[in-house]
């Protein structure tokens, strides 16, 4: 923090009288030549060349048709919002901005005794809670950094572009979410925020993720191929249903328990939050998956849908290693046994949705209550409060 009373003791009255020279020049020589950047501003403006920005703005071509837009590889301008074509997209954009939450509204005082205090909590549990920690806080920004700097350019509709900068600054709120806990519970950040590269079972589902994310960062990437528009599939199937729809499942579901015994309920409500975020972003990708390929069924072959159907299942055996490692012991009315099971019926879910064959028939959901947690409308008068309570603190005084 700057103390300007410190300062000038330092200083010493001399070095005042410097410093007040020195910007008494520094004011002059400024107000010289703010006249002559007035007028080197006025006679560019006046020697215009507008083609290039013309050009590019289309002006005089035809309005945008909602039969013109396109998920992917669109040529109408992405410039013009409205007429939606995906009115889904719009909606969940509105949904999103009804959901706002910041982290640092939750009250975290008891969790903080909790974890300090030596009996609060078991060993195994304190695992579970440095090692969600740990992945997520790397998992957010992975899926931020994939939505931002590949994803966002590729998909070339105004709607979903809209819900993917919401969708990108909610991943900011988690991980700023992430962090508020690990400082609050004052845990080892260098141990936290590397446990991506040092704990096996973390490690490999951030590897699966960043292998997926490869080929379409690259800033010389181009869809308009099959080969390219697959590449493209891959990421939305590896990030939306298996990163945000597999990987998320087995520590959101211990964490969540962990809140329904009353342990950590400051950590287990941040969580909460995020599950609401995370299932919406699944849906979400889920919706842009299927509509493209409604658009270009020629992507969806046999032989892609049998990898999209690999791809689900490798995500599933990451996340049942993961359970083991983080549940040697049977903790908090689950074991590694019972999230095996939760992740085939989470990963019928997942193949589902993107219409391809459940693998695991008849497998049950031994978690009913991740359902409910999950439902949005369930809990509506809270974030009716809460949508008042931001529009209040929201309101400008001039
Ligand atoms: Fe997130
Ligand atoms: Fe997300």
């Amino acid at each position: 923090m700057l103390n300007w009373d410190k300062y000038s003791e330092e200083k010493g009255a001399g070095a005042d009288m410097c410093e007040a020279e020195a910007l008494q020049v520094q004011k002059i020589n400024t107000e010289t030549t703010a006249n002559d950047l007035l007028s080197r501003a006025q006679a560019s403006i006046a020697n215009m060349d507008v083609g290039p920005g013309l050009d590019e703005l289309e002006i005089g071509a035809a309005r945008v048709q909602v039969d013109d837009k396109r998920m992917i590889n669109c040529r109408a301008d992405l410039n013009q919002l409205v007429p939606f074509k995906y009115e889904w997209a719009w909606q969940k954009y509105l949904d999103a901005c009804s959901n706002h939450w910041m982290p640092q509204e939750i009250n975290m005082a008891k969790d903080i005794a909790m974890w300090k205090d030596p009996n609060g909590l078991s060993d195994d549990e304190r695992l579970i809670i440095k090692r969600s920690l740990g992945y997520f806080s790397s998992a957010d920004s992975l899926v931020a950094n994939n939505l931002v700097l590949a994803i966002y350019r590729l998909i070339t509709n105004p709607e979903c572009r809209q819900y993917l900068l919401r969708q990108a600054f909610e991943e900011a709120i988690h991980t700023h979410a992430y962090q508020y806990c690990v400082e609050s519970l004052g845990m080892d950040e260098g141990e936290v925020f590397n446990m991506y590269r040092e704990v096996p079972s973390v490690a490999r589902k951030a590897a699966w993720s960043i292998a997926h994310t490869r080929g379409i960062s690259n800033p010389d990437f181009k869809s308009g191929t099959i080969e390219t528009d697959q590449e493209l599939l891959r990421n939305l199937i590896a990030f939306y249903a298996v990163t945000e729809g597999i990987f998320f499942y087995c520590g959101f579901s211990q964490i969540l328990s962990m809140g329904r015994r009353n342990k950590m309920m400051g950590v287990a409500e941040q969580f909460q939050y995020i599950l609401r975020d995370e299932s919406m972003h699944l849906n979400f990708g889920i919706d842009v998956i299927n509509q493209i390929k409604l658009e270009n069924p020629h992507l969806w072959t046999n032989e892609f849908q049998q990898e999209a159907t690999q791809m689900i299942l490798e995500g599933m055996e990451l996340e049942i290693a993961y359970a083991r490692d983080t549940m040697p012991r049977g903790v908090l009315g689950m074991n590694a046994r019972m999230m095996e099971e939760y992740l085939q019926f989470i990963a019928n879910r997942r193949l589902n949705q993107l219409g391809l064959l459940e693998q695991f028939p008849g497998v049950k959901n031994p978690f009913p209550w991740m359902s409910e947690i999950m439902d949005l409308r369930k809990e509506k008068n809270f974030f009716e409060a809460r949508v008042i309570e931001y529009k209040t603190g929201g309101a400008l005084q001039w």
